[in-house]
C-alpha cells in the first residue's frame, strides 16, 4: 500500500491529473490517492495558495502527483512549486526526452542558481544572484553520474566561457564525473541548445544547473512535438514529486484539448520510482500504442479530447 498525494493545481492541471490519476488507480486500486488542492482557485477561495500543513501532508506520502499552479496575478502569493522544491528538499529534476529522433535526459539542478531566492529590487535596479555552490553541484552531480552510469555518456552544458560561477560548476561537476569513470564532454548552453535541435542523437545524459535546465527541456521539447508531452521528477533524498514540464496554460484550460500525456508519463515515472518497473513500463507502452493509432489531442494535430486520449489509454492497459 502506498500513500500519493495528487495535486491537480490549476488550469489544464485540472483536466490532465484526473486522466494519470485514473491510470494509477486502474494500475494500483489499492494505492491511497489523497487529493490536495493548491494553488490560484485555492487563493481565490481562501486567500492561501499553500500553507505549512499541506507541506506536512506531501512529506507524509509515498510521492506527490503534481499538475501545475498558475502563479499569482500580481504576485501576491509567491510560486508555489518552487516552494514545494524548497521545503520537501527537491534538488533533482530529471526531464527525459524520448522520441523518434531523441533519447535524452535533461538532469537539471533543482535547488539553486538564480532560484536560489537571493534577490532585491532597488529604486534604480534589481538583482537576481546565481548561487552555484561545491554541496549543491556535487549532489546533482552524482544524480546524473547515476544516471548516465546506465546510458552511455554525460554532457555538461555551462557558460563557462563568460561566467566564474559556470567555471565552478564544470569544474566540480567533471570532478564527480571522473570519480564515477563517466564518459564525459561538455559544451557552452547557447550553443547546446541549437546543437540538440540539430544533432539530438550526439547526446545522452546533460547536466545543467537551474536555469539553463529550465530553458534547455523546453528547447529538447521540440523533438517530441512540444511541451504536452515531457514528464519530470523533482527528486530529492527522501521525497518525490512529478510534474509535467508545462504548465496551467490558462488560455487552453477549460476546453477538454489539453494533452494528457505528459502527466501520463508522470505517473510512470512515478511507478518506477516507487520500485513498480512493470507497471511503469506497461503504462508506457500503452501511451505509446494509442499514439500509434493517430488517438491525439489537438496539439499534435489529432481530434481526440483530453477524456478520450485517457479512456483509450485505460483500455490498453
Ligand atoms: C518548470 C517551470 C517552473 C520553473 C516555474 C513554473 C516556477 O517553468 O518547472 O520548468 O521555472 O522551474
Ligand atoms: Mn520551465
Amino acid at each position: 500500500m502506498r500513500r500519493i498525494a495528487v495535486v491537480e493545481g490549476d488550469g489544464i492541471g485540472r483536466e490532465v491529473i484526473p486522466v494519470a490519476a485514473a491510470a494509477l488507480r486502474s494500475l494500483h486500486p489499492d494505492w491511497e490517492q489523497i487529493p490536495v488542492e493548491l494553488g490560484l482557485e485555492r487563493w481565490r477561495r481562501t486567500g492561501t495558495a499553500i500553507d505549512d500543513a499541506d507541506i506536512e501532508m506531501l512529506s507524509s506520502c509515498d510521492a506527490v502527483l503534481f499538475g501545475a499552479v498558475s502563479s499569482a496575478p500580481n504576485g501576491e502569493y509567491p510560486s508555489v512549486v518552487l516552494r514545494l522544491r524548497r521545503a520537501l528538499g527537491l534538488y533533482a529534476n530529471i526531464r527525459p526526452i524520448m522520441g523518434v529522433s531523441c533519447d535524452l535526459v535533461v538532469v537539471r539542478e533543482n535547488s539553486e542558481g538564480l532560484y536560489a531566492g537571493r534577490e532585491r529590487i532597488e529604486e534604480d535596479r534589481a538583482c537576481t544572484e546565481r548561487v552555484i555552490t561545491r554541496a549543491g553541484t556535487e549532489r546533482i552531480a552524482r544524480v546524473a553520474c547515476g544516471i548516465a552510469a546506465r546510458r552511455r555518456k554525460l554532457t555538461i552544458g555551462h557558460k563557462a566561457n563568460v561566467l566564474a560561477a559556470d567555471r565552478f560548476f564544470l569544474e566540480v561537476a567533471r570532478g564527480v564525473a571522473h570519480c564515477a569513470g563517466i564518459p564525459l564532454d561538455d559544451a557552452f548552453i547557447d550553443a547546446l541548445c541549437l546543437d540538440v535541435l540539430r544533432r539530438p542523437e550526439r547526446y545522452d545524459v546533460i547536466l545543467v544547473e537551474n536555469m539553463f535546465g529550465d530553458i534547455l527541456s523546453d528547447v529538447a521539447a521540440f523533438h517530441v512535438g512540444g511541451l504536452g508531452l515531457l514528464p519530470s521528477a523533482n527528486l530529492g533524498d527522501g521525497h518525490a514529486l512529478f510534474e509535467p514540464v508545462h504548465g496551467s496554460a490558462p488560455d487552453i484550460a477549460g476546453r477538454g484539448i489539453a494533452n494528457p500525456v505528459a502527466a501520463l508519463r508522470c505517473t510512470a515515472m512515478l511507478l518506477d520510482h516507487l520500485g513498480d518497473r512493470e507497471n511503469a513500463h506497461r503504462l508506457g507502452t500503452a501511451i505509446d500504442r494509442v499514439m500509434a493509432q493517430s488517438i491525439l489531442t489537438p496539439d499534435l494535430g489529432g481530434t481526440a479530447t483530453t477524456q478520450e486520449f485517457g479512456r483509450a489509454v485505460l483500455e490498453e492497459l
